[in-house]
């Protein structure tokens, strides 16, 4: 368990927390485990920024925008701050990490940084800006630096952050789809150096949850309610735990550091039992924890994506067969400068044996353009891929160049703005019509709907007002096991909150590039949830 090392009195009376967090579902759950260890300790939440006494954004480095966003919302309340207000800033997650101590010189307002490999500290170093003495520099920093990879077998057997993960203390009121939904880690880190990206310098080596510990994990979220899992991790099918290294004084087994990829290449199959591949975890999961009705997981590397994955997906009615592997880009020349490891052949292959196993998978993926030095004819290269495969989305980003990775210190960044705003939106416009086509193919299917929210295009229509359940015409949104959003219409006089959360057959009717349309098929064919 995660120590209680805050005076609890000191919490009970103290001011209202605001959380805030950018980028990805990594960071929502890392935000989610610093709101329960906080709130164990007495502390309180709000929702409004202008009425808390602690303010902490968990922050994200992936591009310049996404630290952009954190970095203006700093410099206001470094003004607020100027003119008197008393507030305490807390800087959690990727940015603080890739920063370091000098944005505390930079950015006087910050009272403390904390790297996402150390958030059980946040509650000590929210404690030591409290006291209002002096602390040293050391005390307002809590950051991994390169100690994680350096040492990583210690620093994973000392893992205070599994902790964290164990003392998991799900709030139903605060999780999506109605408390129903749940990210699940299964890896930290990465260790693939993809040449444009922070992630492994900010999240430090991969480290590999032991199976045991997820499957408990999964087991308990669907004791409270849960009914969608998503299991996270920066690349998940390089998931792989090998049994009997290192145990606990309990006998409980210890993260471990990732084999690195020569342990693909050899062919050494899982057999769960001496040790656990992804396969085996998703196979596990799925028969132990029946009562997650969708088991899904991301994000996916094209290479050593193994045909067991697939077989177990397509042998296990609750796995959804839903994938997103990011493509990066349908150059060769790039992706070899991206250090991605795979070529425009090996992802083909690997699409083809996709839809082979599982005809019905949908697959997404992330795209990047005007990478240094390419080419009009590498980018055509991408356009014709996602031609060619049909995505059913692709997040598309320009690349920005990140301080202390290998492509900004390689390579100028020589795409003008305009030219990588022309292909980010020449890109879009192909994606938007692949999107098209495969939406268009699900009209008049019967889709299990995982029901989410009373659909937004509803609740801006009704100017945020609550609508009553009598109005007629409710819309609900959710996804399909595809992840495809869908907005359908519940029968008249259907309370919202008996729907939100369950899964209900909608029979599609219509459909556009980013969603699908249809009708709430029969009260009689609901699945019981
Ligand atoms: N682990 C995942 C992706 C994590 S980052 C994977 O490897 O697929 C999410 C996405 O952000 C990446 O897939 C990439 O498309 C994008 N990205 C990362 N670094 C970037 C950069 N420097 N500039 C632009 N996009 C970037
Ligand atoms: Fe970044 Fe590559 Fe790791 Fe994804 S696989 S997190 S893009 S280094
Ligand atoms: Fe951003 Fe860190 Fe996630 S850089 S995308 S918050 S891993």
């Amino acid at each position: 368990m995660v120590e209680l090392t805050i005076n609890k009195a000191l919490a009970d009376s103290g001011p209202l927390v605001y959380l805030e967090t950018f980028g990805c579902q990594m960071n929502q759950l890392d935000s989610e485990l610093v709101r329960g260890h906080l709130s164990a300790l007495g502390y309180r939440f709000t929702r409004d920024p202008d009425e808390a006494g602690v303010l902490l954004y968990n922050t994200c480095s992936v591009r310049q925008q996404a630290e952009n966003k954190a970095l203006s919302r700093l410099g206001l309340l470094g003004r607020e701050k100027e003119e008197g207000r008393e507030l305490i800033i807390g800087v959690l997650g990727c940015m603080a990490e890739r920063e370091g101590a000098g944005l505390l010189t930079k950015m006087p307002q910050i009272d403390f940084l904390c790297g996402p490999g150390e958030l059980d500290r946040v509650p000590m170093l929210i404690d030591n800006a409290r006291r209002n003495e002096i602390v040293s520099r050391e005390d307002r920093l809590a950051l991994q630096g390169n100690r994680s990879r350096r040492t990583g077998t210690l620093a994973a057997a000392e893992d205070h952050l599994e902790s964290l993960d164990l003392s998991r203390s799900f709030d139903p009121d605060s999780a999506a789809a109605g408390g129903r939904s749940a990210y699940v880690r299964i890896t930290r880190g990465c260790n693939k150096f993809c040449t444009y990206c922070v992630v492994p310098s900010t999240r430090g080596a991969e480290v590999h949850r032991p199976p045991d510990a997820i499957v408990e994990e999964c087991r308990s979220l669907a004791a409270q309610g849960v009914v969608e899992v998503t299991l996270l991790g920066q690349t998940v099918n390089h998931y792989r735990y090998v049994h009997g290294m290192a145990l606990d004084e309990q006998g409980r087994e210890l993260p471990q550091v990732g084999p690195g990829a020569a342990a693909f290449r050899s062919g050494q199959s899982g057999d769960g039992e001496r040790i656990t591949t992804f396969a085996n975890l998703l196979r596990r999961i799925h028969d132990e924890v029946p009562g997650i009705l969708r088991l899904r997981f991301v994000t996916s590397y094209p290479r050593d994506f193994g045909d067991d994955i697939l077989e177990v997906m397509a042998s296990s009615e609750r796995i959804c067969p839903y994938l997103h592997v990011p493509l990066q880009s349908g150059s060769d020349r790039i992706l070899s400068l991206m250090n991605r490891g795979y070529d425009v052949a090996t992802y083909l292959e690997f699409v083809d044996r996709v839809l082979h196993h599982l005809p019905h998978a949908s697959i997404a993926g992330d795209l990047i353009v005007g990478f240094p030095t390419e080419t009009e004819e590498d980018f055509q290269a991408t356009c014709d891929l996602v031609r060619r495969i049909p995505f059913k989305n692709n997040f598309v980003f320009t690349y920005s160049p990140r301080p202390g990775t290998a492509a900004m210190s390689r390579f100028e960044d020589d795409i003008p703005g305009p030219v990588k705003r022309r292909r980010i939106n020449e890109l879009l416009a192909i994606q938007s019509e692949v999107s098209g086509t495969v939406h268009k193919a699900l009209e008049g299917t019967l889709q299990q709907v995982f029901v989410e929210r009373v659909s937004p295009q509803q609740q801006r229509a009704s100017g945020g007002i609550e609508l009553g359940w009598e109005s007629p015409g409710m819309q609900f949104s959710g996804r399909t096991p595809g992840d495809l959003i869908t907005v359908f219409d519940a029968p008249r006089g259907t309370p919202p909150e008996s729907l939100i959360g369950k899964i209900l057959p909608v029979r599609i009717s219509g459909s556009a590039p980013r969603l699908l349309t249809g009708v709430f098929e029969s009260a009689q064919a609901a699945l019981t949830v």
